[in-house]
């Protein structure tokens, strides 16, 4: 069973993602984790400005992801790069890696061979419901206001020790919002049979309940 979730940056999809995973018994899987990773290493190697390059690494890059623990560590030829992609300075040029098809593609064609191993998944990002699984059993679009978004992020980020004002990283959603929203392909959208849930006045566990409730009313199983 696939569960696609996708939303804007601070929606707290990746939050209700794993915690949803967790209520299941099932797998998350954070595809933004796979863009920052092959960000990271362009940056690393100085080639961020240029996509043929950051398009082979994705394509030749070892790029594993252990989704059994939370937060999944992600290795990047041999490197463990959990922490490093969640800076602030990865997330700047991580449009690098998203706004480029060729890297698009390679990565969705990771993501389903990430999800054919697995029994059931929830799977997270900005296409998984219209893109990557267009036929996942499941769909959600999580959106909240941009003014939530960033008091959510900043919150976030002080969790892990770093500092941001709340002015920037407003400033920076609406930024990643229209990047994220106009790219050609795999725009931020929702799918065309996704249920949208505004989670501006829900908390993480209000949002996971309601979800695994309408999941539940579907398919007993679970
Ligand atoms: O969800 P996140 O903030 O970790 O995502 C990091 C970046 O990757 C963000 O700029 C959007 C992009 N992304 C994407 O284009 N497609 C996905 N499936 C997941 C993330």
């Amino acid at each position: 069973m696939i569960i696609a979730i996708d939303g804007p940056a601070g929606s707290g999809k990746s939050a209700v993602a794993a915690e949803l995973a967790r209520t299941l018994g099932i797998t998350h899987l954070d595809t933004g984790a796979m863009y920052r990773a092959v960000a990271w290493e362009a940056m690393k190697l100085s080639v961020i400005d240029q996509p043929a390059a950051v398009t082979a690494i994705a394509q030749q890059a070892s790029l594993e992801i252990d989704c059994t623990v939370e937060p999944a560590v992600v290795l990047l030829n041999g490197v463990d790069v959990t922490c490093a992609i969640r800076f602030p300075e990865v997330t700047r040029v991580t449009y690098c890696a998203a706004d480029n098809p060729d890297v698009r593609a390679e990565l969705v064609r990771r993501q389903r061979i990430i999800a054919s191993r697995l029994e059931s998944v929830v799977t997270e990002g900005r296409d998984q419901g219209t893109v990557a699984f267009p036929d996942a059993e499941f769909k959600f679009f999580i959106d909240a206001q941009p003014g939530e978004r960033a008091r959510r992020r900043v919150h976030q980020l002080q969790l892990k020790g770093i500092t941001e004002s709340y002015e920037r990283v407003l400033e920076e959603i609406l930024v990643r919002d229209k990047r994220d929203r106009s790219r050609s392909v795999g725009p931020l959208k929702p799918a065309s049979d996704a249920i949208i849930i505004d989670s501006s006045e829900m908390d993480l566990s209000e949002v996971t309940v309601l979800l695994a409730q309408l999941i539940r009313a579907e398919d007993k199983n679970v």
